[in-house]
């Protein structure tokens, strides 16, 4: 399903406790595929079903939560009514109030919550057993619910997408032949395929997931009720992060200047070294590489704009802040998170967690990694000045509201 543009913790199963790596990217996928192997083999290329990828027990998804997280008018949510709209396939947008959802029909709507791992922790935490992908390329998780019948028609995305299956039954299938912009039904709120014919199909049951890569056409219908949890990948193009670095003022500002101007033979002519000039202004107004890389570990660590920075913490003084990490207390991410890091040339961390920056010698990248990684953070205060440094950092994000002891 395109995403807009504009923008109780999942209990871990023996299986996944197996896959995490302490330190880094899960190596294994949720079901145990070697994560070298998907990234060869499928990622970017050719779908993969993965049956019993999670326990269904632990998918505790349900749809009095979902549509109360559809009441929060912070919350990005559509209804999808094939039929009982103002005319088919009719997209409505959230929030939607309880006494709405009671007036929908027994079949074929679908009510899609975008952003859920910015709200629910579980949910941040499902997300995170997707870390064999780099943080800066997930974009959210979408949680479908659909009632019998329910689909978004058949369709294309420009991006890759887990759809797991959390409750209920969906039949998806999925097309071998390549569509185009002219195989779209004109006139709809959504991009659907009036041509759609499948090579295969599969029913999904709880726990059960379907990666897609970009441009395969699909198409999922639910058999009874179904909750579907999307785990959506982003894919930056070049004209939103032109458009984004624009917009934050972040470009050299040249004007064109040409004291040296000679009388030229033909007024419309905009000769070669005009032209040149004219090049040689837009190629300088992006900052230089250092710039360039900061900038983007801000805009891509950036919350989507509805969705509020987490609350600043409890002001612990530094010496009890310091002991509890001392006793082998961890802290995790707060929700919701964005997090990213970088090695600058000159050897330094830049570490970016919801648009801000923070800088660390290069010896704190194993910090860093931990901050940015899967699962929690362990960290002991030591004597070295190093280790000061790394307390204060430590301290300031969990004042900042960033990080959070984990009990
Ligand atoms: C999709 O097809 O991309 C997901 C649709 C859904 O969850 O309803
Ligand atoms: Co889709």
């Amino acid at each position: 399903m395109p995403r807009p543009r504009r923008g109780k913790s999942l209990p871990r199963s023996a299986a996944a406790e197996v896959t995490s790596h302490p330190r880094g990217a899960r190596r294994q996928l949720p079901g145990g595929m070697d994560a070298r192997r998907f990234l060869r083999d499928y990622w970017q290329k050719r779908a993969l079903l993965i049956r019993a990828a999670f326990p269904a027990a632990e998918l505790t998804y349900d749809r009095a939560d979902l549509f109360s997280l559809a009441r929060n008018p912070d919350v990005e949510s559509r209804l999808v009514l094939e039929r009982a709209g103002d005319y088919p396939w009719q997209v409505q947008h959230g929030p939607f109030s309880a006494a709405r959802m009671r007036r929908l029909p027994a079949s074929h709507w679908s009510l899609l919550v975008q952003g859920v791992n910015f709200h629910w922790p579980r949910a941040a935490a499902l997300l995170e057993e997707f870390s064999f992908i780099p943080n800066w390329r997930v974009d959210d998780l979408m949680v479908s619910y659909a009632s019998d019948h329910g689909s978004v028609g058949p369709h294309l995305d420009s991006y890759d997408v887990f759809l797991l299956q959390a409750a209920g039954r969906r039949r998806w299938r999925i097309s071998s032949s390549r569509y185009q912009e002219s195989d779209l039904i004109p006139g709809l709120d959504l991009r659907i395929l009036g041509n759609f014919r499948h090579s295969q199909e599969w029913l999904l049951e709880p726990g059960d997931m379907l990666y897609l890569p970009p441009g395969i056409a699909h198409h999922g219908i639910a058999v009874g009720e179904s909750i579907t949890c999307s785990i959506g990948f982003r894919a930056p193009s070049s004209s939103e992060l032109l458009g984004a670095l624009l917009d934050s003022q972040r470009i050299n500002e040249f004007r064109i200047e040409d004291p040296g101007l000679g009388l030229q033979a033909h007024p419309g002519e905009i000769t070669a070294h005009q032209r040149t000039l004219l090049r040689r202004l837009l190629r300088d107004a992006l900052p230089d590489d250092e710039a360039l890389d900061r900038w983007l570990g801000r805009q891509l660590t950036l919350l989507p704009p509805s969705v509020p920075s987490p609350a600043h913490g409890r002001a612990l003084a530094a010496p009890a802040f310091l002991a509890r990490l001392k006793r082998g207390k961890s802290l995790i991410r707060a929700v919701p998170a964005r997090t990213a890091f970088t090695r600058a040339r000159s050897g330094g961390i830049h570490l970016f967690i919801n648009g801000a920056e923070f800088e660390l010698p290069g010896r704190s990248a194993a910090l860093a990694a931990q901050i940015t990684g899967p699962g929690p953070i362990r960290w002991k205060p030591g004597r070295s000045a190093a280790s000061r440094r790394e307390g204060s950092l430590l301290l300031s994000l969990h004042r900042a509201g960033l990080l959070q002891f984990s009990d």
